[in-house]
């Protein structure tokens, strides 16, 4: 499982929320194609999404039914681990130490804190503002070669190799450094709704995302009702015409077709025949995926998670074993 001459990859999502088309698009779909190339890692990051309030039962279940959306998604745990988080300690044991090497400068910088504290930065968690030194304790831990997600977390993987560069410059070499792993027309999938804002399962509108558990019919109906651009032709512009770039990008993910055949397909053709066919591709493909998704039951998915964390625990605490030595205080 932990393939001894295979490059590591980590990656994790958030049990917080709807999963959706951009989760899935710019992080998971990615991870599942990584499989056969590299030892993967795949974390359902629990202590991450205790950041910001939730309802403890609502957890309880979001975390099993992300760890379902994994499998669904095509992780196979034959393949790949998947475990929870607050399963092995090491990763809240190393963000401690790291946050003594972390500096409140960096972190001032994050973005993603800025934006998801807006006014309230005085009163707002602890923990949401120590967010990223958690993040790179995760990948840290199993010596990890390469991180794939979307363009949000590009910062946070930065901050991450900065912080094991600094540890290894005080103390001598003791981690290594993570590549970002982007997967470009996929980093940020955009809003239905706005496609100057990224697709996120905290919009305020549900009419903003593609939920992986709306039902097939409802999510084609926000496809037939998202924006679109003034004009009418049908083509890839970022600039000018983010709404049907946005279509296009997520029609040529999921049916593995060119943006350049789609642009040529429905040349001369209008807004409302590519939103029809669109919105059938993305009922067949939620039709499909929730087969899959509904088929797994929660005592398999805990067996899953609690053997993976059974195979990963010795790597995260030889690497935890070996920073303490560094650090002096074992
Ligand atoms: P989160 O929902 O913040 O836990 O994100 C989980 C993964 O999905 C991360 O790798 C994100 O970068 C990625 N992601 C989230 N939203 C989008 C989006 N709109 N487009 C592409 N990737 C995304
Ligand atoms: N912060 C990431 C997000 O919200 C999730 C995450 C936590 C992660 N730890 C990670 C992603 C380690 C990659 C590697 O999307």
């Amino acid at each position: 499982m932990i393939k001894e001459n295979k490059k590591t990859v980590f990656s994790g999502v958030q049990p917080s929320g709807d999963l959706h088309l951009g989760n899935y698009l710019g992080a998971i779909l990615q991870w599942a194609e990584m499989q056969d190339k590299y030892s993967c890692i795949f974390c359902v990051v629990d202590y991450h999404a205790i950041t910001v309030r939730q309802d403890p039962a609502v957890l309880r279940d979001r975390i099993i039914e992300t760890a379902k959306m994994y499998l669904a998604a095509g992780i196979n745990p034959e393949k790949s681990v998947i475990f929870q988080q607050s399963d092995v300690s090491a990763h809240a044991e190393l963000a401690w130490i790291l946050n003594c090497s972390a500096r409140i400068a960096d972190l001032n910088k994050m973005t993603q804190f800025k934006e998801k504290a807006g006014k309230n930065q005085e009163t707002v968690t602890v923990g949401l503002y120590d967010y990223p030194v958690l993040m790179a304790a995760d990948i840290l831990l199993y010596n990890t070669d390469a991180v794939p997600v979307g363009e949000d977390q590009i910062q946070h993987v930065e901050l991450c190799r900065d912080l094991a560069q600094r540890f290894n410059r005080q103390f001598g070499e003791t981690f290594k450094i993570p590549e970002l792993v982007i997967k470009e027309e996929a980093a940020r999938i955009m809003g239905l709704d706005d496609p100057a804002k990224k697709m996120s399962k905290s919009a305020a509108s549900p009419a903003n995302y593609i939920a992986l558990a709306d039902k097939p019919e409802e999510a084609a109906k926000k496809i037939i009702k998202a924006v679109t651009d003034s004009g009418k032709e049908i083509i890839f512009n970022k600039d000018n015409k983010p709404a049907i770039s946005n279509l296009l990008t997520i029609y040529s993910l999921l049916s593995d077709e060119s943006i350049k055949d789609l642009e040529k397909r429905y040349r001369g053709r209008g807004y409302g025949e590519f939103k029809e066919d669109l919105a059938e591709v993305v009922k067949e493909f939620l039709t499909d995926f929730q087969e899959r998704l509904y088929k797994i039951k929660d005592s398999d998915v805990k067996d899953i998670l609690r053997a993976g964390a059974e195979k990963v625990r010795p790597i995260a605490e030889e690497t935890l074993s070996r920073v303490k030595e560094r650090v002096g205080i074992k």
